[in-house]
């Protein structure tokens, strides 16, 4: 599915897109351009009803950033890999029972899921419920028409509604009596002597869930698919765990979570030789950028020593992803459990791989793997 980002970065590596409504960006050169510009690519987009980091300019970006950073830094998440790991065995102990998992299902959906979870200090055993929720406000239309969006837009108001509902029933409960936990942190921030609003609080900790689960299970189901097609690359790892860390940094280029990142110009640009109007959509295809020649050796091989590797999927610049430390933990973490604990791992199933219907995530929807 990438070849065609091989031509577009060729024949139209600025492009404007009539049906769509936007600009298509392809090549590595102007994608991180773009990304180093806020000031004239900004991330302000009505894109629900809530405020939140992802979609906030500086000041208050920076602002708002400063707060949350101290928890997502990598010593900080670092303290986190052996419960990590006791939640990965855990679910690898069901699947070895069964000889077999759905990745997606069994795997690494839960493993994010409850992770955050017990970052932002909400009961576990409540995840089923804030999955359903956040997938429904990451899944895109089915169809391009005015009746699917409306009823996207619909389903996505309604789960909003559920997630801010259950938060603000933890908040109540934090407010009387603080842990040591996220939600905790949040509710003792202050920005200029102010403290966050309850509707601030509970935006970004739906963020957390947005931006984090999916994201994060389709990087690791991405490394199962990837590795199961080609067995080799099971043998080296399992050779040599120290090298997972350069292959998990190979997945996100190769086959990245998603695969582009949307900005709203704030002046007339010119890119590519092309003039962009002030308050044009952008779309900046990191799928291409990741394997623009121009930028990286055998850009369409998967290198699991590549180094450098600076691959634009975790962003670029003051957004970059928050929650990157966390999310290279996990998959080091689960992947380096997986071929320890298992000598095979085969995709199992005639099925057609059901990719995620939604046209900026890269990812199935299942993934049934045998395990012995
Ligand atoms: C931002 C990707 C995991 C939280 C971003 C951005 C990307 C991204 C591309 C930048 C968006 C932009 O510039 O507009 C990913 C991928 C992940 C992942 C591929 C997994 C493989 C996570 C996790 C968390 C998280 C685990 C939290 C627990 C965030 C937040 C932002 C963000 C809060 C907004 C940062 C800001 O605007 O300053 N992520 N993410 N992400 N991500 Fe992630």
């Amino acid at each position: 599915p990438f070849e065609v980002f091989d031509r577009l970065r060729e024949s139209t590596p600025v492009r404007y897109d009539e049906r769509r409504n936007c600009w298509d960006v392809f090549r590595y050169e102007d994608v991180h351009y773009i990304l180093k510009n806020p000031a004239l690519f900004s991330s302000k987009r009505p894109i629900s009803d809530m405020e939140n980091l992802l979609i906030m300019d500086p000041p208050r970006h920076s602002q708002m950033r400063g707060l949350v950073n101290q928890a997502f830094t990598p010593k900080a998440i670092a303290a986190l890999e052996p419960r990590i790991a006791d939640i990965a065995n855990e679910l690898l102990d069901e699947a070895a029972a069964r000889g077999g998992m759905d990745t997606v299902h069994d795997f690494s959906g839960p493993l994010p899921v409850i992770v955050i979870a017990e970052l932002l200090g909400v009961p576990a055993r409540d995840r089923k419920l804030f999955k359903e929720w956040s997938d429904v406000l990451v899944t895109g239309p089915q169809m391009n028409t005015e009746e699917a969006l409306r009823a996207v837009m619909a389903e996505r108001h309604e789960a909003m509604r559920k997630l801010g509902g259950y938060f603000t029933g933890i908040l109540g409960k934090r407010r009387g009596k603080r842990e040591e936990d996220l939600i905790s942190l949040l509710l003792d921030a202050e920005i200029d002597g102010q403290k966050l609003t309850d509707q601030e609080v509970l935006s970004f900790c739906i963020l957390l869930l947005v931006a984090g689960n999916e994201t994060t299970t389709n990087l690791i189901t991405n490394a199962v698919r990837y590795m199961t097609e080609h067995p080799e690359m099971q043998e080296m790892l399992r050779r040599q765990p120290d090298l997972m860390p350069a292959a998990v940094e190979e997945v996100l280029r190769y086959y990245p979570p998603i695969q582009a990142i949307g900005r709203v110009t704030t002046s007339d640009v010119e890119l590519g030789g092309q003039l962009i109007k002030a308050g044009s959509q952008v779309v900046n295809w990191v799928a291409s950028a990741n394997r623009d020649g121009a930028k990286f050796e055998d850009p369409n091989t998967f290198v699991p020593d590549r180094k450098p590797n600076p691959h634009l999927s975790f962003g670029f610049g003051i957004h970059f992803c928050l929650g990157a430390p966390l999310a290279r933990l996990e998959a080091k973490i689960a992947l380096n459990l997986l071929l320890e604990r298992f000598g095979h791992i085969a995709r199992s199933g005639e099925e057609e791989l059901q990719p995620i219907q939604s046209p900026f995530v890269f990812g199935v929807k299942s993934f049934p793997v045998t395990i012995s």
